[in-house]
């Protein structure tokens, strides 16, 4: 039986015009850049125009990932994004952008990992091109978080941003990718932890959108730990050793957890792709938007083996390795 794989074809990703910088927000809530950029390298993030939505950012991240690719809309025939904040409570984002981009055939749905959802998103899309049923995914995560921030509270507000990033992931011959595609995935999830990180609202409980809330000291302390048992699982799954990655491509919601991550598994600083400092924590887009930063800068190229990781809402976590 012949086996497949699934490999990056393209990388693209899309940030907003209008950027907050942390003396912005200095004139909103009580807090100054010298306490954002101290505590989580945070220096400025982009927010959505008013009346631009998920689906419109994605749409561009897509596009710029299909050229990248080389590849149009007859091309696609699975589109998973991962986003908290759609557009709609139904129908699904994914279905929107599908129709955006001219894509009728197919199939297309939303994914909920919060922050994690770029590398649920991947592994799901894996999952499916490489038993045959698809030919060529994109795989897009997508935010506007300032949607679903409470502008007053100076413990949230100050961390993310929107944004949007995408990869054209294709289904290919394994005797014939070489060595390229995912490699080894884990993934995670435990609801006791549901209080550390979620939003007080929804459809089915107070029928309306409501604003995040987050025990950010609580979070940080379960992110190292967890990340790097996750990162070990994966890279055990693939046969693959740690220091033989050549580009780490965190979740950027904060330098301090990323730079104690790479430490903690002997990644040297230069290997560390880190974006956090510009765009914030953008959740489901941050892994692909950091993925299309170092990609469009050259750093990473074909046959490189790129380590992403991401840990969100739920909580939940996980990581993959990918030969790009
Ligand atoms: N400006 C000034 N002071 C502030 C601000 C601010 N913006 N925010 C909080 N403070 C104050 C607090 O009130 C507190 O004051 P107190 O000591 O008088 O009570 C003090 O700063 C320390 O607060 P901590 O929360 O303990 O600060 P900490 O060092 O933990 O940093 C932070 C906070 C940056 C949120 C950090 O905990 C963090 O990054 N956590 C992880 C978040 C994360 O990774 N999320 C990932 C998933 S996101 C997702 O899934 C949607």
């Amino acid at each position: 039986m012949t086996e497949y794989v699934s490999v990056v074809r393209g990388v693209g990703g899309y940030l907003p015009e209008r950027v907050l910088t942390n003396d912005d927000l200095a004139k909103m809530v009580d807090t100054t850049d010298e306490w954002i950029t101290a505590r989580t390298g945070i220096k400025k993030r982009h927010i959505a125009a008013d009346g631009e939505t998920t689906s419109d950012l994605g749409t561009v991240a897509a596009t710029r990932a299909m050229n990248a690719a080389g590849v149009g809309p007859g091309d696609i025939d699975l589109i998973v994004v991962a986003t908290a904040t759609p557009d709609y409570t139904f129908p699904a984002t994914a279905t929107v952008i599908q129709h955006k981009l001219g894509i009728t055939q197919g199939a297309a749905f939303d994914l909920q990992a919060v922050c994690s959802g770029f590398v649920f998103a991947v592994a799901t899309a894996d999952n499916f091109l490489v038993r045959g049923q698809f030919e060529r995914a994109l795989v897009i995560g997508a935010e506007t978080f300032s949607r679903i921030l409470d502008w007053s509270d100076r413990s949230t507000c100050v961390l993310f941003g929107d944004g949007a990033g995408a990869i054209v992931l294709e289904r290919q011959e394994k005797a014939k990718a070489g060595d390229r595609g995912v490699k080894g995935i884990h993934l995670r999830s435990d609801g006791r932890f549901r209080e550390l990180l979620y939003v007080d609202g929804g459809p089915s409980t107070t029928q309306t959108v409501g604003h995040l809330r987050m025990v950010g000291n609580q979070v940080f302390k379960h992110a190292v730990g967890k990340i790097s048992e996750s990162v070990r699982a994966a890279a055990q799954q693939a046969g693959i050793d740690v220091k033989d990655i050549d580009w780490f491509v965190p979740h950027q919601a904060n330098q301090r957890i990323l730079s104690a991550v790479a430490e903690r598994l002997g990644l040297d600083d230069h290997k560390v792709v880190s974006t956090v400092a510009d765009h914030g924590n953008t959740s489901a887009a941050s892994v692909p938007l950091a993925l299309a930063a170092a990609t469009d800068d050259g750093r990473i190229k074909q046959g490189d083996l790129v380590l992403i990781e991401a840990i969100g809402g739920g909580l939940t976590w996980g990581s993959a390795l990918i030969r790009i």
